[in-house]
């Protein structure tokens, strides 16, 4: 992954990538959702950046912000991650050009002393961002767990809590407008656990939202196959279809990180199989998923 180096690094919030970089792809490919929530992102980003680039913004109002959001563990950040990928190398296929991803850190942004909030966020949409545009065809900009820059303004009481918060937000509201009618070439990509917190200018300003859920019970099947295909390079798999589909029933509930991690606890709960002299069994990963439900039910 070539990280670049910024002109703005001195800013300290901002990472990038140039993509399209092919050690991506699983970002998108084997995170499990919807084909429709993929379709829907991918077409959005062929409209947004590539048909609809130079539209007037009051006939189509776009900000080229899409929203993803969901519980802990559902794939959002990773999908994000994804999502760049795939449509940087699509646009890339139609038109030869060039993109650069940067992950915005949503908790360095927000500083504590007071001004500090509004001025970062301000210098981030006004100049950084400004800056690496006009240093490739096409920006993807994510803000992972966005409801720490953009919180709700109406749930916060003057007495108790900073008017630095309110400035944050409306210097993200602000910096966001500024983007969407200077720079048709940056996509936002925002994700959070807590939509309820996020300012409803910022909802009203998203052109694209979707809802990462559990995974359903097909889903959590392909989710535990696809780890168990990765495991199988170095382990010895023992394939069961009875047990394995005991070892769905066990997952079907869990979100997709805590379906995977369980079958990598199951692999290290045996010696042998963790030498690699032993095969993994379904009965083992079903075993430790319910080890994992019974420690989270006791919570
Ligand atoms: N829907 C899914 N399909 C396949 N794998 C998944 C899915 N959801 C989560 N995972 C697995 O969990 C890992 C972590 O997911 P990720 O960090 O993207 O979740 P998140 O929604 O951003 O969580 P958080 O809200 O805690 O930040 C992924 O890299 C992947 O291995
Ligand atoms: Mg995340």
């Amino acid at each position: 992954m070539p990280r670049i180096h910024p002109l703005v690094d001195s800013s300290n919030f901002v990472s990038l990538w140039e993509l399209p970089d092919e050690s991506w792809n699983d970002r998108w490919d084997r995170i499990v959702v919807d084909e429709s929530v993929k379709d829907s992102l991918i077409n959005y980003a062929l409209l947004s950046l590539l048909t609809l680039r130079s539209s007037s913004g009051v006939a189509v109002p776009m900000h080229r912000m899409v929203l993803l959001e969901g519980p802990p563990g559902t794939g959002k950040t990773t999908l994000a991650r994804g999502y760049a990928q795939k449509a940087a190398s699509m646009i890339a296929a139609e038109n030869q050009s060039t993109s650069i991803y940067v992950e915005v850190d949503c908790f360095s942004l927000s500083g504590e002393l007071l001004g500090v909030t509004p001025r970062s966020v301000s210098k981030l949409l006004e100049e950084t961002i400004p800056d690496l545009a006009k240093e490739a065809d096409q920006i993807f900009l994510l803000f992972d767990e966005i409801e720490t820059v953009a919180t709700d303004r109406r749930s916060l009481s003057l007495e108790v809590n900073p008017v630095d918060v309110h400035r944050g937000t409306n210097a993200f509201l602000t910096g966001m407008d500024f983007v969407a009618t200077e720079l048709p070439n940056v996509l936002t990509i925002m994700t959070t656990n807590y939509p309820e917190n996020l300012d409803s200018a910022v909802l009203s300003r998203v052109d694209i939202d979707h809802a990462l859920g559990l995974p359903d019970r097909s889903a959590v099947r392909q989710i535990m196959f696809d780890t168990a295909g990765e495991l199988a390079g170095l382990l010895q798999w023992e394939d069961d279809d009875g047990a394995a589909d005991a070892a769905v029933d066990a997952a079907v509930g869990m979100d997709g990180r805590q379906i995977r991690k369980a079958m990598i606890e199951a692999a290290a709960s045996d010696r042998q199989v963790a030498l690699g002299r032993a095969r993994l069994t379904w009965d083992l990963v079903a075993a430790s998923l319910l080890r994992r439900r019974r420690t989270t039910d006791a919570r």
